[in-house]
């Protein structure tokens, strides 16, 4: 048996990035122009992603489908070509699965912090949940796509034994037809081929725990798209703090769990505040009022302290940590939009800014003699980063 994992990664790249297609014109002042695959059984979950971005920077999403399936030709990725009009054409390509555990990104391209854990999974009908390859009774035939991944699986796994399909689809149908009683395929995969679409009731679907089962969905990027990338990572880390995120990656896949941060490369130098002074953005008064308001309304869920329950800690390094790089704007709009999460916006605007102005004196901010207003919360653009002990 001779199974090419390198193939794996080629197929997906000639789905994210199918050379020549790419061709839309930029429309005038759209800020971001993002490519996303029409032939991802997960381009939807894409256009949600994009589209939340989009509305997060305030701006309209220019969306360029594309036809990755590279019909016919078996090596349809050009990265030279690709770099060309990424420069021009697309700021970013979304949809780019990169191996979790040693992934590699084409070379000449780079690549956002992931936006979505992708993989395989164990399909299997309800009736007969197996939550892994071990539970399957033996003998068992389970459906795989050619050339995938999951093909190396039955080495390892002598109960099972494989039912070799040419694509996902009818990987998929196989199961839904009891010709097989599993399968196993890339998530999006199944989410798309099976019958009820997101819903899927009748079946069960597992994450493999497998070698090259856990992957990371990327956005890939040229020379000319880094700031686009970097606006793009922290709209997204927006989203997840604020578990939008989440509901626009289900059913297809689950978000990150550790905060995104922009690769080190990418770090834009830290503004550096004169003499190392914060800028004194609330008063004492208010800090105190917050001080309040917090224990009535989110102490329940992030603590008295502000140390985590329920809720993430609100206080200290990894939370306003340099590498995050939030804004005070940032974690107000989660804080007056989202929360309490019970009742996100139920609270007045001065009782949210007060919150807001307890928050930055417990993250290390100085009070001064300037109060801090909703509208200057929201758009404010000081860094946020916690300076205690
Ligand atoms: C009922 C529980 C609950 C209450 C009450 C609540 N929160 Fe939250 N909060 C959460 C949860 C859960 C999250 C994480 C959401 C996620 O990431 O999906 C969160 C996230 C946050 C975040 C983002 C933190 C990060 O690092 O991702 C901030 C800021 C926040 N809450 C502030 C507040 C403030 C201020 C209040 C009071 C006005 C409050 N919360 C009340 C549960 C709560």
């Amino acid at each position: 048996m001779r199974m090419n994992i390198a193939r794996l990664s080629r197929r997906a790249l000639v789905c994210a990035v199918a050379a020549g297609a790419l061709l839309a014109a930029r429309p005038a002042g759209a800020t971001v122009s993002v490519c996303i695959d029409s032939s991802n059984p997960a381009h939807a979950m894409d256009q949600r992603v994009v589209e939340a971005v989009a509305h997060q920077q305030g701006t309209d999403a220019a969306i360029y489908q594309f036809d990755g399936s590279g019909a016919g030709d078996d090596d349809g990725f050009d990265v030279k070509r690709f770099s060309t009009l990424a420069a021009s054409r697309c700021a970013l390509v979304l949809g780019f699965p990169v191996d979790a555990t040693h992934g590699a990104v084409p070379e000449g391209m780079r690549a956002t912090a992931p936006y979505a854990r992708m993989g395989f999974v164990l399909v299997t009908p309800r009736s007969q949940n197996a939550e892994t390859l071990a539970d399957l009774p033996r003998g068992t035939d389970v459906a795989v796509t050619y050339l995938t991944a999951p093909n190396l699986y039955f080495v390892k796994h002598p109960n099972i034994q494989a039912d070799i399909y040419p694509t996902d689809a009818q990987t998929i149908a196989s199961v839904v037809h009891h010709t097989n009683r599993a399968a196993m395929v890339w998530r999006a995969s199944a989410v798309a081929y099976l019958p009820g679409g997101e819903k899927a009731r009748d079946y069960c679907l597992h994450a493999l725990s497998e070698p090259h089962a856990d992957w990371n969905v990327v956005a890939l990027y040229g020379p000319g798209g880094a700031t686009a990338a970097a606006e793009f990572q922290k709209s997204v880390e927006t989203l997840r703090r604020s578990g939008q995120l989440a509901a626009l990656l289900r059913p297809y896949a689950m978000s990150p769990a550790s905060p995104i941060v922009l690769a080190a490369a990418e770090t834009p130098a830290a503004a550096p505040a004169a003499g190392g002074e914060k800028p004194a953005l609330f008063t004492a008064a208010q800090a105190d009022a917050g001080k309040k308001a917090y224990a009535d309304n989110c102490a329940q869920c992030h603590g008295d302290n502000l140390e985590g329950m329920a809720g993430p800690a609100l206080k200290g390094k990894n939370f306003a940590s340099p590498k995050a790089n939030f804004h005070v704007g940032d974690i107000f709009t989660i804080v007056s939009q989202n929360m309490p999460a019970t009742q996100p916006a139920s609270l007045p605007h001065d009782v949210y800014v007060n919150i807001m102005a307890f928050l930055l004196q417990q993250n290390g901010m100085p009070a001064g003699s300037t109060a801090l207003t909703f509208d200057g919360a929201k758009s404010s653009t000081v860094p946020l980063v916690y300076s205690g002990d």
